[in-house]
């Protein structure tokens, strides 16, 4: 019997061949200047070739100062990347899949060493693991925000992307404005209220970039179902910002969790405290005795608050939206085996899945899936050395994997 994870969707005006979604994941294959390499495209071809529906980029950047503070990541704040991208979108297109830029800006959660500028935000506190205090943004700076996303949504369009998605998870800029807890912006619409998450901004960069790539194109939005914050999100708040969605008629909501506040919440796993203090800028030391601190705070205060992996453990966040609106709703996080992706959908709990880790695991892990009458289940650890490594400047790849089973042009990424 064919599975239901194989079948066809209309996302926006995207004939989508199955509902099987690579989710943003942090390439490394760009340079100093966010140009892609022939990595980035090889990545891409290599999983539009494996049978993926639809592929989301890692986070790229829409600005100088919304930079992450990983060094390599891509960049479509100008025109630089744009035949590097193209290449690999034909390549892509060539295969019959689907290709998404997602955008992003950083806010406070980035570094002024990589930006080359003081972090800004919502607020003047600092995110507690970047630990730099943001310049508080003016009201009359939010223009030029709108402005930045539209442009490089625009780029993206004209490089042959099939559409954009709007990073409004994981604690960068827009999800900082979502949060009233962060936020301390006076929202002109709504007044600042802890019951309403000030939706204004991600507002206008949506209505900024259909006027300038067509009310058409399309647009999706990746949301954190819930955070680490003292204060819930879910569920009023997280309805309140559904309807919104809803209301701007976006053509996919993908339903994530968390903030850089716990990094390890947003995908679950093991923790790795020797690959951490060696490779992250924030908290790379040469001093004994500092190293020594960050083990204990890595120890006694991350350590405690991690959430453990279990399946799809953002499907609850996804379900509760499915009974919100009719737009369809990506799931990700913890999907491992084909029968419990088969099951979210066919209990009606999420229309599509995303998938990050098991990606790096088995480049061809869609194959698998579809031509698979079984069960398959992604060899995929949650070791998490993929995510530490990404502060490393090399390209992402999984650790697990031998040599051979490598993307090809990894390895020749100077
Ligand atoms: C190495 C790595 C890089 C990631 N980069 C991004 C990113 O650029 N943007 C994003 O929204 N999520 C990013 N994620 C999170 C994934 O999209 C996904 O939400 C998370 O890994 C959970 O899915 P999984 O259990 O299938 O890995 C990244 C995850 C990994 C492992």
């Amino acid at each position: 019997m064919g599975s239901i994870l194989n079948t066809g969707i209309q996302v926006g005006r995207l004939a989508l061949r199955n509902r099987l979604v690579r989710s943003a994941t942090y390439e490394g294959a760009a340079d100093a200047a966010g140009i892609p390499h022939d990595g980035f495209r090889d990545m891409y071809e290599q999983l539009a070739r494996s049978g993926v529906g639809m592929m989301i980029t890692g986070f790229t950047a829409v600005s100088e100062q919304g930079r992450a503070m990983q060094p390599r990541q891509a960049a479509l704040h100008n025109d630089a990347g744009l035949s590097g991208f193209r290449k690999m979108t034909d390549a892509v297109h060539r295969h019959g899949g689907h290709i998404i830029a997602q955008l992003a800006h950083t806010g406070r959660q980035t570094r002024s060493a990589l930006t080359g500028s003081r972090p800004v935000s919502c607020t003047y506190r600092p995110s507690p693991y970047f630990r730099e205090r943001p310049r508080m943004l003016r009201h009359d700076e939010l223009p030029e925000i709108v402005q930045e996303f539209g442009s490089a949504a625009f780029r993206a369009r004209e490089a042959g992307f099939d559409g954009v998605q709007l990073h409004a998870a994981h604690g960068y800029l827009l999800h900082q404005f979502l949060q009233p807890e962060v936020n301390r912006m006076v929202d002109s619409r709504n007044g600042n209220s802890v019951r309403v998450p000030d939706t204004s901004l991600l507002e206008d960069i949506i209505d900024r970039i259909r006027s300038l790539c067509g009310d058409d194109f399309p647009i999706m939005v990746k949301i954190s179902g819930e955070t680490d914050s003292r204060r819930p999100f879910y569920p009023d708040l997280f309805d309140r910002l559904i309807t919104v969605l809803d209301s701007k008629s976006v053509a996919a909501i993908e339903i994530s969790y968390g903030t850089m506040d716990q990094p390890l919440n947003i995908i679950r796993g093991s923790m790795n405290p020797t690959l951490v203090l060696k490779y992250n800028p924030l908290f790379r030391t040469r001093s004994r005795l500092r190293r020594t601190f960050w083990k204990l705070l890595i120890d006694h205060y991350f350590r405690p608050r991690q959430q453990p992996f279990t399946p799809m453990y953002n499907l609850p966040y996804a379900a509760r939206a499915k009974s919100l609106t009719d737009i369809p709703i990506i799931t990700v996080g913890g999907a491992r085996t084909k029968r419990e992706m088969e099951r979210a959908i066919t209990d009606g709990h999420a229309d599509l899945v995303g998938v990050s880790r098991p990606f790096l695991r088995e480049p061809d892990f869609a194959t698998r899936l579809f031509n698979s009458d079984n069960d398959h289940v992604s060899p995929c650890t949650n070791c998490n050395h993929c995510v530490f490594m990404c502060d490393a400047g090399e390209p992402t790849r999984c650790y697990q994997r031998t040599p051979d089973q490598h993307f090809p042009s990894e390895g020749q990424l100077s």
